[in-house]
């Protein structure tokens, strides 16, 4: 592709965007009741996470049953079998590594020294010396959705003793203590600890974390967050009847959830469709759900990959199998994830269970999805000059998880995918 066609793709996709921006503007304005124009611009801005966080947390398996052990014991198998020299640097705790439970008011926050006989640095320690990153979770409450201490009142104690540890990611969770409270109220408690790990001399992406509420993506970015989930929490379904509990999304569900916000995502803010559910099986003690198929969980991480949301597995990953690995660690697939323009892929053609959806990559090429939502296999086809508007003649076609080029007849490519499938596809200017 010449740098100038390159340029004319780029300017159209960007005129695409500003127009969904003002269309996702006006739909979440009507659902928002605590619109937050009034807010006075802060523009903060860590410098981190240019491109999507991948790593592994400790949620979707564990719950709170975590400890040292199993973190060492993650980290090396990391290492071991290439999910670290993927991308998978951040080795996330989530709830259940502070001693006390009960309110902030009441009691410290401090590590469980049975879990952590040697102390949280020790594990940050580790963690660096394999070429990884630990990653810790707080909340702006009194306490946190597992009941623990949170960090209400504490900020900047609190950021500074993360620091102290090592810690590189920070996941600070509203939805438990701020789920009725309005957007400015949510927006100054992550506020308030973003200010706290600025002030600090090492490096902590922050995930704010609220469950999609009070449209956090309108201004997460502006309050120095890296990253915003979208939803509530994942389920371990592909595509479950309703949410379930009226509470838990589906993979499906979540796509949906993030189609309108492509504008909101960037190089250093990313909308978060949550962790990945890839390899659980329905074993999660913390997630419903009943587990989903190899190809389902394929599609998922596809999808999200595409989607740029971060990469960040909650799978057991000491025991995955060969196929699970293979999916986790596509290097093909987890490039359009880690792509420097830092775009996430637009819905550009919806035929109901057929949809496709595409981003052009900082190379000049494009990558597409082809998601079949539906359970019967169907034919679909991309037409590049129809569907991404690109006038090129002659393209090269590559199936990201066949890792090999596919023929195309010089106008549009047909393929059978089958029901929960999504062929990735880059496709590339002769
Ligand atoms: C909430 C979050 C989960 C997890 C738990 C921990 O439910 O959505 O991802 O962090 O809290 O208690």
């Amino acid at each position: 592709m010449t740098s100038k066609n390159n340029a004319l793709t780029l300017i159209a996709w960007c005129l695409i965007l500003l127009l969904q921006n003002t269309t996702a503007t006006a739909a979440t304005e009507t659902a928002s009741p605590e619109k937050i124009t009034h807010f006075e611009q802060l523009n903060l801005n860590n410098g981190l996470a240019n491109t999507p966080p991948m790593g592994w947390s400790s949620w979707n398996n564990f719950g709170v049953e975590i400890d040292e052990q199993l973190l060492i014991e993650t980290i090396d198998t990391m290492v071991a079998n290439g999910m670290r020299d993927a991308g998978y640097i951040y080795v996330n705790l989530d709830d259940g590594w502070q001693r006390y439970k009960g309110s902030r008011e009441d009691k410290p926050l401090e590590y469980d020294p049975e879990k952590f006989p040697r102390g949280i640095k020790y594990v940050a320690d580790y963690a660096h010396s394999q070429g990884m990153k630990l990653g810790i979770y707080s909340g702006p409450g009194v306490d946190t959705c597992a009941g623990y201490t949170g960090s209400q009142g504490h900020e900047a104690e609190d950021a500074a003793m993360f620091a102290s540890w090592g810690i590189d990611h920070l996941k600070y969770d509203a939805c438990c203590s701020h789920e009725k409270e309005p957007a400015n109220v949510v927006r100054d408690a992550f506020l308030s600890m973003s200010t706290a790990l600025l002030d600090q001399q090492q490096d902590i992406v922050l995930h704010a974390c609220h469950c999609g509420w009070t449209n956090i993506w309108e201004w997460g970015a502006d309050i120095g967050a890296n990253h915003w989930r979208i939803g509530q929490d994942i389920s371990d379904d592909f595509d479950y009847p309703d949410n379930r509990e009226d509470y838990y999304h589906d993979v499906l569900d979540m796509i949906d959830r993030g189609v309108e916000l492509t504008p909101y995502t960037k190089p250093g803010q990313w909308n978060d469709f949550d962790m990945l559910i890839v390899g659980l099986n329905g074993v999660s003690k913390e997630l419903v759900g009943a587990g989903a198929s190899n190809i389902e969980y394929r599609t998922h991480f596809s999808m999200w990959s595409i989607l740029s949301s971060p990469l960040l597995t909650g799978s057991d990953v000491r025991k995955l199998d060969d196929y699970t690995l293979e999916t986790l660690t596509n290097h093909e697939v987890i490039a359009l994830n880690q792509d420097a323009l830092g775009l996430q892929a637009k819905k550009v053609k919806d035929e109901g269970d057929l949809e496709i959806y595409a981003k052009p990559l900082s190379d000049g090429s494009w990558a597409v999805a082809l998601l079949n939502r539906g359970s019967t296999t169907a034919v679909m086809s991309l037409d590049w000059q129809q569907d991404l508007g690109l006038k090129w003649d002659s393209v090269t076609i590559r199936d990201l998880w066949q890792h090999q080029d596919v023929e195309n007849d010089g106008v549009s490519y047909d393929v059978e995918v089958i029901g929960h499938e999504a062929k990735v596809l880059r496709i590339i200017k002769n």
